[in-house]
């Protein structure tokens, strides 16, 4: 059974009069359950392929069916209804709320798909645990290493049940050893969890361990290799910093204003970026993570529930599926 089908994918980005193809006829599938790498060098389309399997982006032609979903012709709704069944994404970025402690970060997802508080609290729990920590469920991400953070951000990814995970350079912001806790994770998921990872990487040790590596040039596919030999899996490394441990709880004061997550822009990325540009001075956003990074959902901090009302209809008067959510109510 396959979990990915792309036939012939091409995008066409227009700069100017230049026109680029990101992805220049590529057809690929994978198996379910599979872990699968791809590589590549800078500019090869990897990035583009991963938003268009994420239903982030549409291509310009060719098709792409992931779990029998067919991603051509889906409305904005139904890509939303799809990322939000299907896919989880974890970033080069980790894209953390900074206000919510690590256990409200994976419960955002949750909320979003109304699963009851108990059931959130537990759900959140039980993948800190499964990322490692446990004991670090309390802390905000900046009270977390670089390569805890990530491990929250998977936490998170993994909240709905994707039957794809898609990473994009997962440890590229990170040194060898914090990678390392990381990429043992990624790389027995697809055991643990019974779910598809696809993850782009410029570590070709880190590709060297996964079942399938699909190397892309110039937007095409060059080569897919299926590894014959059981997986390998790395000792873990737990990371070296603990800078969690001597810091205080950063206190955070609730204002009258309304915390409020709005998400779901990512088919809309472009319109969505100019709206924010233009409302920006008046709201004193400060905490928007993801808006130019292909993440499906921005945050808009401290902003009155009139203004982010007022923010979602132009959202979806510009073809926008937009949610609000306080994030107090995460609390
Ligand atoms: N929104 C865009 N508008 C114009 N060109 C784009 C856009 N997104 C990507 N491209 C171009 O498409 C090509 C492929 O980009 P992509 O981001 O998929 O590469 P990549 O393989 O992920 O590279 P890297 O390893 O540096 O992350 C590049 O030449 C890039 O400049
Ligand atoms: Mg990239």
């Amino acid at each position: 059974m396959s979990a990915i089908e792309a036939q012939d994918l091409t995008r066409v980005f227009h700069v100017g009069d230049e026109e680029v193809r990101a992805l220049d006829g590529l057809t690929v599938s994978l198996e379910r359950g599979r872990l699968a790498a791809v590589i590549g060098p800078s500019g090869s389309g990897k990035s583009t392929l991963m938003a268009l399997l994420g239903g982030l982006d549409t291509p310009s032609s060719g098709s792409i069916s992931v779990y029998d979903q067919e991603l051509n012709g889906m409305t904005p709704p139904d890509l939303a209804a799809y990322r939000r069944s299907t896919v989880g994404f974890v970033f080069q970025d980790f894209f953390l709320l900074s206000h919510l402690t690590a256990i409200e970060n994976v419960e955002v997802p949750l909320k979003l798909a109304q699963v009851s508080r108990t059931e959130r609290r537990e759900r959140a729990n039980e993948l800190i645990e499964l990322v490692g920590l446990g004991h670090r469920g309390d802390h905000r991400p900046q009270q977390l290493s670089g390569g805890e953070r990530q491990r929250v951000a998977i936490a998170r990814a993994l909240a709905n049940r994707p039957k794809l995970l898609l990473a994009d350079e997962p440890t590229g912001n990170l040194d060898e050893k914090t990678g390392a806790a990381v990429t043992e994770i990624l790389l027995n998921l697809n055991k643990d969890q019974d779910i598809t990872v696809v993850l782009v990487t410029h570590n070709p040790e880190l590709a060297n361990q996964t079942e399938v590596q699909f190397r892309l040039g110039g937007g095409k596919l060059q080569q897919k290799t299926v590894a014959s030999e059981e997986l390998i899996v790395p000792p873990v490394i737990e990371p070296e910093i603990d800078m969690a441990q001597d810091q205080e709880p950063v206190e955070i004061t609730q204002s009258t204003s309304v915390k409020v997550v709005i998400l779901e822009t990512g088919f809309c990325q472009a319109k969505a970026t100019d709206i924010i540009h233009e409302v920006r001075p008046d709201l004193g956003l400060f905490d928007i993570p993801g808006i130019l990074n292909d993440l499906p959902f921005i945050v808009l901090d401290e902003v009155e529930r009139e203004k982010a009302e007022e923010l979602k209809n132009r959202f979806e008067d510009a073809d926008c599926v937009v949610e609000l959510v306080s994030t107090s109510e995460l609390k």
